[in-house]
């Protein structure tokens, strides 16, 4: 043969592997309003920047009728690019492919780009849409699942990992996902379950629709599984993109800067939050007064949103905000909030991301079904996250800092770097109403007129430690500053950080209270 029909042979061989399922799984596949696993990586992926690996590889299964069968690629996409210039491993299931199914060589694709990911210490990407175990392939399924576990578990904290639900995701499928730092849903695509509802009508005969057990909607708002919900695959494709300009590629980068901008926003600090300490506002907005260019890259909007935690950028350069939300529930801490921000510290911590936490909360959550949902296990992953944090730590308590929320929420005995109070800042064991009620009961009992007492007690209370400046008198809080003062004071403080050097003693790993 000439080298001309050498090239046309494998160009016709790629043009083969590529066609995936067929043209009639792929009509399928569009008419589910999903795109083709090439399409979406090549839609997250630069432009033309996309490398293939692996095209060829061929299933080896040979049980039931899987011998001779040809499955192109064995239903997984597998390769390397680059978005903004940035390279990552990147790898998608093929649905139209035996479903995407998860046999042997399948997994050795997903493992080598896995590998390949670790070594080279960049990002990875994972794009899951398939039926789950190659029921075909029995054990070797399972193992492949299991080796693919061993290595999200072993890149944990050193390249961010990122899983893309498009598509079913099912039974032990997600785990992967759930082993991963960021997971992206999309409705009426991502579905997401153990037990899908076949079995759950067999075990419990309940009758659910895969939507009600794990459609987008319910990972987003309720389980807490995923971390940001689109409303069609281009969109997921953008905040992907968004998220990886915001992260470094590996644990011993820092995130590349960009050109750094004014705030946008015309909000004035002092406009957006009451002095009333009851009446709410809404953090994301105090967030946005701070930020360069007002952008704020908010993860897990729609859950435990009495937390609220995200990317934005300080002279350029990113930082993690962990802030309670007023407008839900106070601010408190509860269960749900605390997973949520323990796991974002230990994000930005493993990834040098300094942490900027801003306050307003009157505690825990107090009630019973918080104290059996395990309350006391969930919360103490905030202090444990802090405490291990290692980045630069700035907290600003802008009105309440009650009891264990003012120790939890980046205090200066968590460790932090700087604390900033603004005025109206109360930091106190708990709210002058609850503490006048215990501290003065006697005296509220016995007065002529109860109510006017404890009014005033509670009004003694507020002026004597309901302040920043108790506070500020043991140096607990560095400095009380003007609410304008806050965006310069934070430059600052991030400026000096930069080489910050932590102790932390010398251990294999410290136990959580996962
Ligand atoms: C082999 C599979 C498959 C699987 C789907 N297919 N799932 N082949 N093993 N697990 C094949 C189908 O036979 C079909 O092949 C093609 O993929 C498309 O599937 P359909 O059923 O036609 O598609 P759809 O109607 O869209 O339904 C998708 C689905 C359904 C909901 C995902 O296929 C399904 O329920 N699959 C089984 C899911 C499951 O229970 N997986 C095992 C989970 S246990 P043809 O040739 O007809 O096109 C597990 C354990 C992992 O994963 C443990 C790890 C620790």
């Amino acid at each position: 043969m000439s080298l001309k029909q050498f090239i046309q042979e494998l160009r016709d061989r790629k043009e083969l592997a590529k066609s995936g399922g067929g043209a009639k799984a792929m009509e399928k596949q569009k008419a589910m309003g999903k795109l083709s696993a090439r399409q979406r990586i090549t839609s997250i992926l630069d432009k033309e920047s996309f490398q293939e690996y692996d095209m060829f590889v061929e299933h080896v299964a040979r049980d039931f009728d899987m011998q001779g069968k040809v499955l192109h690629g064995d239903g997984v996409i597998i390769g390397t690019g680059t978005i903004y210039g940035a390279p990552v491993c990147i790898y998608a299931q093929d649905f139209t492919v035996a479903g995407g199914s998860l046999g042997l060589m399948h997994s050795r694709k997903i493992c080598k780009i896995m590998d390949h990911a670790l070594k080279m210490r960049i990002p990875l990407i994972g794009i899951n849409d398939s039926g789950g175990a190659r029921i075909q392939e029995g054990v070797n399924s399972l193992a492949g699942y299991g080796e693919i576990f061993y290595r999200n578990t072993m890149s944990s904290g050193v390249i961010p990992q990122i899983s893309v639900i498009l598509g079913p995701c099912a039974g032990g499928a997600v785990y992967s996902p759930a082993l991963t730092d960021f997971v992206f849903v999309v409705e009426n695509i991502s579905k997401m379950f153990i037990t899908g509802p076949s079995v759950i009508k067999t075990v419990l005969g309940e009758d659910y629709t895969m939507e009600e057990i794990g459609g987008a909607k319910v990972h987003c708002q309720i389980s807490g599984n995923a971390h940001f919900y689109a409303e069609s695959e281009q969109e997921c494709f953008e905040q992907i993109k968004k998220l990886i300009s915001y992260i470094p590629r590996n644990n011993t980068k820092k995130a590349e800067p960009i050109e750094p901008k004014p705030v946008k926003s015309k909000k004035k600090l002092e406009d957006i939050v009451p002095a009333n300490p009851k009446l709410p506002y809404d953090m994301r907005e105090l967030i946005m007064a701070i930020t360069d260019n007002s952008d704020f890259f908010e993860v897990m909007e729609e859950f435990a949103a009495n937390i609220v935690i995200g990317f934005g950028r300080m002279n350029g350069e990113t930082v993690g905000f962990v802030a309670n939300q007023p407008m839900v529930l106070a601010g408190v801490l509860d269960c749900d909030s605390s997973d949520k921000a323990g796991r974002f510290i230990r994000f930005c911590n493993a990834f040098n991301i300094p942490i900027i936490t801003l306050e307003d909360m009157p505690g825990y959550l107090p009630g019973i079904d918080q104290e059996h949902m395990g309350v006391i296990r969930h919360g103490a992953k905030v202090l444990y996250a802090y405490c291990e944090a290692t980045v630069p730590k700035i907290t600003v308590i802008i009105r309440k800092a009650y009891g264990g929320g003012y120790i939890a929420m980046n205090s200066r005995h968590m460790r932090a770097d700087f604390v900033f109070a603004w005025p109206t800042a109360e930091i106190a064991v708990m709210g002058p109403e609850g503490a006048a009620n215990i501290v003065f009961k006697k005296e509220i009992e016995s007065a002529v007129d109860p109510e006017a007492m404890r009014q005033s007690k509670i009004k003694e209370y507020k002026e004597k430690f309901a302040n920043p400046y108790v506070a500020a008198s043991k140096g607990y809080v560095d400095e009380v500053i003007e609410p304008a003062e806050t965006r310069s004071r934070l430059l600052h403080a991030l400026e000096v950080s930069k080489d910050k050097f932590a102790y932390r003693p010398e251990k294999k790993h410290g136990i959580p209270p996962f």
